[in-house]
């Protein structure tokens, strides 16, 4: 079983992730996770924070001569901003954050709810991912996060292959497929921004050359497509996840819904095994498991809660009709959240992968994946 926890708070001295579970033997590099933690903190619209942080990643345990040695590997981001021990509490609990509810059910400080509700915990879960997209790139499956709406703006863009949508993604300040609609969706920010009220949106993650069979239909909490859903909807600020058509089935009948099932026998040697589907409104999970087709998960972002306007609260102390506090704080982090998805999608991916082929090295994952491809040809 792949898995992992975090710790740390958001102006403490670090943040850690405890990944359990990687198989042994597969080398690693560091930049590919330090430039995902670097397009988490980018994108149109975040706020002071990411001017301070220049997250690097630190792998402290669990490798060894650059290599994974089989046991727990230890992610650690530094925070610059460490400045909790001089930091106080809030009286006026912010609506959106845990600040009431934690202070109530912990009976204690507004500031140690916030410090780990925080989103700047995502930092370590968005390296665990990128780990994990190492394991996944080993045996050719790619995963690409990018941003589908903001601030109710609609950015389609299909065009071409994974990598050629990683390059339009790239080129744009906040990570949709086409970077043509920048300036429309910057002014909408900017604006958004000068009035003291935030953004929310809609992000998409597409993870493709996925074998069959990944999760299972046997038993409710090993359905693939379950453990993605709370892997997202754990994602702070996520509001909803869809995967393939999402809601949208449920408007049309099953006629205009269901894949039909096309074997194509020059596919054989690819992940399909040449069974291809005309559409793909399934979104690649079918009972649960994967089914050769590219895996399509949506999710939406609510809006930033804190709003510098400040929305009504009411005093702890006084029990009076005050503002809520004003945090430092972002007017749109939609695209960080595709960052995130992405991460935390390939993670449950990377994690369904070894349970499939194995845990304990990557020679044996490897001939476990072929022994099953040759296999399966032949059912
Ligand atoms: C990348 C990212 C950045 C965020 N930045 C902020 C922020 O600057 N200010 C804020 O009030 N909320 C921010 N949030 C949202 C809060 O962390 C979140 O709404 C809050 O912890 C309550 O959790 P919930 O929305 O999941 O219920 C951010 C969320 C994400 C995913």
């Amino acid at each position: 079983m792949l898995r992992y926890w975090t710790a740390g708070e958001s102006h403490g001295k670090t943040l850690l992730a405890m990944v359990d579970g990687f198989p042994a033997g597969l080398t690693l590099e560091t930049d590919s996770i330090d430039n995902e933690l670097a397009r988490r903190q980018g994108g149109y619209g975040r706020g002071g924070r990411q001017r301070i942080e220049t997250d690097k990643v630190e792998i402290l345990t669990g490798v060894w001569k650059n290599t994974t040695l089989g046991s727990p590997i230890t992610l650690q981001v530094v925070n610059r901003d460490y400045k909790l021990e001089r930091l106080g509490d809030l009286e006026r609990p912010r609506p959106g954050h845990g600040d009431l509810t934690g202070a109530v059910k912990f009976l204690g400080p507004i500031r140690a709810i916030l410090e780990r509700a925080s989103a700047r915990e995502t930092a370590v879960r968005v390296a665990a991912g990128a780990l994990s997209k190492q394991l996944l790139g080993a045996f050719g499956i790619q995963v690409i996060g990018f941003v589908r709406e903001l601030g109710g703006i609609v950015v389609d863009g299909e065009e071409g292959d994974l990598e050629q949508q990683k390059q339009l993604r790239d080129q744009s300040i906040v990570y949709t497929l086409d970077p043509t609609r920048d300036d429309e969706i910057k002014e909408l920010i900017d604006k958004t921004g000068k009035s003291g009220d935030t953004l929310g949106g809609v992000v998409e993650v597409r993870v493709e050359g996925l074998p069959f069979g990944l999760g299972t239909h046997a038993q409710w909490d090993r359905k693939l497509d379950g453990r993605i859903a709370q892997a997202v909807m754990a994602v702070q600020a996520i509001k909803g996840v869809e995967i393939g058509m999402g809601f949208e089935a449920a408007r049309r009948p099953g006629s205009q819904v269901h894949d039909a099932i096309v074997y194509d026998e020059s596919q054989q040697d690819g992940p399909n095994l040449g069974y291809t589907r005309p559409t793909n409104n399934a979104g690649g999970l079918e009972a649960g498991m994967t089914n050769g087709q590219p895996l399509i998960v949506r999710a939406a972002k609510k809006p930033i809660s804190t709003l510098r306007k400040g929305l009504d609260s009411v005093n702890l102390n006084t029990k009076q009709p005050e503002a809520a506090e004003y945090e430092r704080s972002d007017v749109c982090a939609v695209s960080a959240a595709s960052v995130i998805v992405e991460n935390v999608v390939a993670f449950e991916v990377a994690g369904a992968l070894v349970e499939k082929f194995g845990n304990d090295s990557m020679d044996e994952l490897q001939a476990r994946w072929d022994l099953f491809h040759d296999m399966a040809k032949r059912r």
